[in-house]
């Protein structure tokens, strides 16, 4: 059966971890699926994995629509979640228009970095039947103004403002919740706080979903490897033993382990 957003609130109440990860062709997004991945995100991290950039900000609408029919094409069954890429969100108009446009290639939701700024946006696309994941902490979008890519919501004062932006984005419309470099005491409050399914990057194991880019859990990564990452080829002899090894272990809520995880 078909993941929908219903199964992954079904998830979240009966407290078993759901999986999730990126892909960006149809070959992947075919042993993707097949291996029970419930989400497939077409991250605008394609920017760096697959173009190359130092940043995500470079990524285009036609470059995230082009990826998306791709995926699209190879899904088995999975929920595809398809990012809004940089400044395509800026104004309600722009949102909506560029969301359609993402449905229309095969998305049956659209994922937007920010924190409280975004409440009319997401209440807008809710309301016009978009399902909108909120992305907050390290919301890569955000490099420059955070001065590089840091940890965030370590200190008290901005940790509960993390707990009232992702409050008050679902009370706007938010489906599902996704948090990225937090610690994981915070993102355990945060997946108490809000009903919505909370997925986690480098967010300890707590939340109700992981996630992790498909280039970094099969160890192809050039470059720094960040913390949160665990590379799922090296224990395994295929590409499709790895993606079942993830599945398994988000389950089984072995990963991510104490190793993976920031401390406040
Ligand atoms: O673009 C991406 O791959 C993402 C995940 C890291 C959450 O947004
Ligand atoms: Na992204």
């Amino acid at each position: 059966m078909a993941v929908t957003i219903n199964t992954l609130r079904e998830y979240k109440q009966k407290g078993e971890a759901f999986s999730v990860l990126t892909s960006y062709d149809a070959t992947f997004a075919q042993l993707v699926s097949e291996a029970g991945v419930d989400v497939i995100l077409i991250g605008d991290s394609l920017g760096m994995v697959l173009q190359g950039n130092d940043s995500t900000l470079p990524v285009t609408m036609d470059q995230m629509v082009y990826h998306t029919s791709c995926v699209a094409k190879g899904n088995r069954g999975a929920l595809i979640m398809a990012d809004m890429p940089f400044m395509t969100y800026g104004t309600v108009e722009a949102a909506l228009e560029n969301a359609a446009e993402l449905m229309r290639a095969g998305a049956h939701l659209v994922k937007l970095e920010g924190t409280d700024w975004m409440k009319d946006t997401i209440h807008a696309l809710s309301e016009r039947g978009v399902p909108v994941c909120a992305h907050l902490g390290l919301t890569p979008q955000f490099v420059n103004k955070f001065g590089g890519y840091k940890v965030q919501g370590r200190d008290e004062k901005a940790a509960e403002m993390m707990i009232e932006h992702a409050c008050e984005l679902e009370a706007a419309g938010a489906d599902v919740i996704l948090l990225e470099c937090v610690p994981a005491q915070l993102a355990a409050r945060i997946t108490q706080a809000v009903k919505a399914p909370v997925i986690g990057i480098g967010a300890g194991s707590a939340t109700d979903g992981q996630v992790l880019v498909l280039h970094d859990m099969l160890g192809v990564t050039t470059g720094r490897k960040p913390r949160f990452v665990k590379n799922f080829l090296a224990e395994t002899n295929s590409v499709q033993e790895a993606l079942a090894a993830y599945v398994t272990a988000v389950r089984e809520r072995t990963f991510p382990a104490e190793e993976h995880t920031f401390k406040a």
